[in-house]
């Protein structure tokens, strides 16, 4: 048997088809009931009618509880109105399973952690399944992307021997022998390089892991990186890739996943802004520009996170004026069912939103307190990203950054000791980073004093060290957090959203 799915349903217009998927919402009256059925490629309405579909069926479609799962057969109609465009008349309904009754996940808000602890029903939500497969559209485009231009493909082992990104966060798990710790990857980086030098351009495309304790919207213990690496590359060269690499990804998933952006509700600006140059800052200009003592365009970044301010207090107060209408409107007497259930949704919504809107008010004087009082020499945190890049449409290139901040690799400019040749991509619209990359150190004399300055044991980076012994070239490379890149495309407000399982401190079920 062949299947056919709704988001092939242009393709039978006026014909007969036969659908298989759940139930996403239902509503029935008298002699119709109206099906909305999802089956992972999309949405569609199902009619089931007295007339065409007799008394039998239209018993069976009114049994249906949220979830449970048919199949169901009818004539594809074009409906302008309905989402998709079409609409199934259907003919005949066949029962697979009949969910239990109170499907936990409703219409109405639900608190994060319900939503976690039921992720894997979550996941078959409208947005959940927007962003899976805004996932997979920009999965697919980074495989093309590389495969295009040569680069290979390959696996860095999960299981490590050595840091790649500070000792600070590795996971450690005693396996192999009494004495010997495997690390959890952090990265693939090192692997590359070796790799590199085999092959010329490489990428590793894989799960990567740091034990960090603390909760932050951007961060996940695991996530999945993407890491080419590249022999005879320089830092400019570096940036070029990382640009063309980034624009490529978005504008495949701007094309191909329109719909599943508009469920979102994602503002389009950046999708449409991508094609313009990404500018290239140094790490000295940029922190004269989160200071506020250098503008961008015309903009300062200081007053621009205090209209920002301003803004989120006008909302509040707007916010605000709706829930005591609404309050209000559900003191009502005789209101029917519907009713009391509308306004509740509407107060419940109104409540989350504030409450972000609170958080925000509360954070903005924070940022805006750290980012006027910023060290030169430190490194960036959220609040000082977001500043510079409140002011661009674009991703911005912070590079050259001071050299006791980066890690051990990056290779230090020739004229300048004090600066590597280290480069961020920080997503604008406030987001921040989502690309870290460098030109490697080549040199193995100035590779050991790093190891050394670092603190790291010089016997489990042998290895590495061979790389320069034999045939040592210029090399660069980077890293893209692939969680990152979906929350910034997606805009939702936290990583947890974009994979399918995430993995936080503290979140290890489902
Ligand atoms: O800047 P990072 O630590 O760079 C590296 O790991 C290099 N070895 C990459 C390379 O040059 N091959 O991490 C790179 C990116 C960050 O820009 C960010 O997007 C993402 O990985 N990232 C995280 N994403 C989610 N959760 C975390 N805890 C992350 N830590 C880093």
């Amino acid at each position: 048997m062949e299947l056919t799915y709704i988001k092939d349903l242009p393709k039978h217009e006026g014909g007969k088809v036969t659908l298989h998927g759940w139930i996403a919402n239902k509503r029935s009256s008298g002699k119709v009931a109206f099906l909305v059925l999802r089956d992972g490629s999309g949405f569609v309405q199902c009619v089931v009618e007295v007339t065409t579909a007799g008394e039998e069926n239209l018993e069976r479609a009114k049994r249906l509880t949220l979830e449970s799962a048919i199949s169901i057969t009818g004539t594809v109609r074009k409906d302008d109105n309905q989402e998709g465009g079409y609409e199934l008349q259907a003919t005949d309904v066949h029962i697979y399973s009949i969910a239990d009754e109170n499907y936990p996940i409703g219409k109405k808000e639900h608190g994060v952690d319900f939503l976690m602890n039921n992720r894997h029903l979550w996941l078959r939500s409208k947005r959940q399944w927007a962003i899976m497969k805004i996932r997979n559209c920009a999965l697919y485009a980074i495989h093309r992307f590389f495969q295009e231009r040569d680069f290979v493909q390959m696996d860095s082992p999960i299981l490590t021997g050595n840091a790649c990104e500070g000792t600070t966060t590795l996971f450690d798990t005693q396996f192999y022998k009494e004495d010997q710790v495997a690390y959890l990857s952090q990265s693939g980086q090192l692997y590359a390089e070796a790799t590199a030098m085999a092959m010329g351009k490489v990428y590793t495309f894989g799960p990567t892991f740091r034990a960090e304790k603390s909760l932050t919207p951007r961060h996940l213990s695991e996530f999945w990186m993407i890491e080419p690496e590249m022999a005879f590359y320089d830092l400019e060269m570096d940036m070029n890739l990382i640009e063309d690499f980034v624009r490529y990804v978005v504008s495949e998933v701007y094309e191909k996943c329109r719909t599943e952006l508009e469920t979102l509700e994602r503002n389009l600006t950046l999708f449409e802004a991508i094609k313009q140059p990404f500018p290239r800052i140094t790490y000295d200009d940029a922190v004269l520009i989160i200071k506020g003592k250098k503008e961008v365009n015309g903009k300062n970044a200081i007053v621009q996170l205090e209209a920002d301010l301003a803004a989120v207090h006008a909302t509040i107060a707007e916010k605000n004026a709706a829930l005591a209408e609404y309050e209000e409107k559900l003191q009502a007497k005789g209101l029917k069912k519907g009713e009391i259930n509308h306004f509740q949704n509407k107060v419940d919504t109104l409540k989350n939103e504030l409450k972000k809107l609170e958080d925000d008010a509360r954070n903005i004087p924070q940022w805006i307190a750290s980012a006027s009082n910023f060290v030169p020499g430190d490194d960036f945190g959220a609040s000082d990203e977001k500043a510079i890049t409140r002011l661009f449409d674009v991703p911005v290139f912070v590079y050259k950054w001071p050299s006791p901040i980066k890690a051990f690799y990056m290779k230090r400019y020739e004229d300048d000791d004090n600066y590597v040749k280290g480069v961020d991509l920080l997503a604008p619209e406030g987001f921040g980073e989502i690309v870290g990359g460098s030109q490697r150190e080549d040199d193995i004399e100035k590779l050991l004093e790093r190891i050394k300055e670092h603190d790291l044991p010089l016997e489990a980076f042998e290895w590495y060290l061979d790389l320069r012994r034999f045939g040592s070239v210029p090399h660069a490379g980077f890293g893209l957090g692939f969680e990152r890149l979906v929350m910034w495309m997606t805009g939702v407000s936290h990583i947890r959203e974009t994979i399918p399982f995430p993995r936080y401190y503290g979140r290890l079920f489902p």
